[in-house]
């Protein structure tokens, strides 16, 4: 699965540092175009917003995500994080987590964990849904 990230000041860099994924792209415009599978991390942004060139990106790519997650700080209180639940309303798909800043080791191995039962879901689900009524072998 191919991480899409996005940081102003560098905490959702170091978050990806510690992550064990080698895909990774950084959203600097929003113009960037994926052909794969991918989750985006974003940062928060004034009263609880997506930064502008997450939504562009989340725009040009709706069919590649997969599932998103936000950093934010407590401070803010209820909008602690929110650009994960708004991303996530729009595009329908899961908020994997939100942590505060860099995130701690914990916040490290519930995103990483989240995202590996996305690419399990992912392989397991049928070729063509409409042609399968059985269910399926495990
Ligand atoms: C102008 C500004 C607005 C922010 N608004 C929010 C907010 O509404 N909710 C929140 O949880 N964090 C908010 N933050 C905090 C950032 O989302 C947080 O520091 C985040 O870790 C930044 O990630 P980055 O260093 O990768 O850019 C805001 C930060 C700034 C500078």
């Amino acid at each position: 699965m191919l991480i899409a990230y996005a940081s102003r000041t560098g905490n959702v860099v170091r978050f990806v540092q510690k992550l064990p994924f080698k895909r990774c792209l950084r959203i600097q415009t929003g113009k960037e175009m994926v052909d794969e599978p991918c989750v985006v991390i974003t940062y928060t942004t004034g009263f609880g917003e997506v930064p502008k060139e997450v939504l562009e990106f989340a725009q040009r790519n709706r069919t590649h995500i997969r599932g998103v997650a936000a950093s934010g700080n407590r401070n803010w209180g209820a909008l602690f994080a929110r650009a994960g639940v708004i991303l996530s309303q729009q595009l329908g798909v899961p908020l994997l987590h939100q942590f505060e800043l860099a995130g701690w080791e914990k916040d490290v191995q519930t995103f990483v964990q989240a995202v590996l039962c996305l690419s399990a879901a992912q392989h397991n689900q049928p070729i063509n849904s409409t042609t399968s009524t059985q269910p399926q072998e495990r």
